[in-house]
């Protein structure tokens, strides 16, 4: 069945209601009680560390899309501003609080933006690249909430089994809430870009080529101690168990838009490489440990 056509009107619509639906969680309406503060830390206090910085280092991503985007239009410019930045900076500021009480340090974001946006933002300033990296821009998006919908699905899994309702219905749950809204709004932006036939085919093969050279697990900021970091976060969740379905479930988006050419692609082979890479980072390190 044809899948029904996505109008910037569409996108404009689900962003306020994403607005009113969701207010940003306010820090007291947290209840701060942990049954079990030690057996919280042992299991998720790394995976708490992990999610907190990526969270906190929202304010990094929008200096990023600035340098990205050079004519944010309304709906662009409402959902990262009134919607997005809002919520998430309190997903950070709630996750830093609990990762303090769990006895741990506070997270430290990396806010500096990378040299490779940089260069891609100045390159963005011609217009047929600026359409390329509006697509990497929105696809990385994608990924990275749904990466975010998974992991807290399956920490909230977690705390229920440990009997951490105050963290489970007052943290996990609310912030699990507001992710996937991000997710359909650069789903459905980066689906418009497709059906719209915005790119032409060079543009559209610069775009997987960029792709494969640049994809980056969440929060790994393309360096090895975020990607040994992430890799833990995976195994912590149990994802290592089928990194190939999990591939799947982050992949299958930019597989049916970027890779069309390529029929019956499930999931772009970079994720998989980049979720082993990041598991056998994380093992080596572990490895290292022991010795
Ligand atoms: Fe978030
Ligand atoms: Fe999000």
């Amino acid at each position: 069945m044809p899948r029904q056509p996505i109008t910037q009107q569409k996108i404009a619509e689900h962003v306020q209601r994403l607005g009113e639906l969701y207010p940003p969680i306010a820090l007291d309406s947290v209840d701060r009680s942990i049954k079990n503060p030690s057996a919280v830390a042992d299991k998720y206090g790394h995976v708490i560390d992990y999610l907190a910085r990526v969270e906190l280092e929202v304010d990094r991503n929008v200096l990023e899309l600035l340098c990205l985007l050079l004519d944010v239009d309304d709906t662009n410019k409402t959902f990262y501003a009134d919607v997005w930045q809002p919520q998430e900076i309190q997903h950070g500021l709630i996750l830093d609080r609990l990762q303090q009480d769990l006895g741990r340090t506070a997270a430290e974001p990396h806010l500096e933006v990378s040299f490779k946006i940089k260069i891609l933002g100045a390159l963005a300033n011609l217009s047929p690249i600026q359409d390329v990296a509006r697509l990497l821009y929105f696809l990385t998006g994608a990924s990275t909430e749904r990466q975010a919908v998974l992991a807290y699905n399956q920490i909230n899994a977690g705390m229920q089994e440990l009997g951490e309702v105050a963290i489970s219905e007052t943290i996990i749950t609310p912030i699990k809430q507001q992710e996937p809204g991000h997710f359909a709004f650069y789903q459905m932006s980066a689906t418009a870009m497709i059906q719209d036939g915005e790119l032409k085919p060079w543009q559209l093969y610069l775009a997987r080529v960029l792709r494969e050279k640049s994809y980056n697990l969440v929060g790994t900021n393309a360096m090895d101690r975020y990607k040994a970091d992430m890799g833990g976060l995976i195994s912590a969740l149990g994802l290592d168990a089928d990194l190939e379905g999990y591939a799947r479930e982050v992949g299958r988006l930019e597989a049916r838009l970027l890779w069309a050419n390529q029929n019956g692609m499930e999931f772009p082979p970079y994720i998989l490489k980049a979720l082993r890479e990041s598991v056998d980072l994380y093992e080596e390190r572990l490895t290292r440990e022991a010795v």
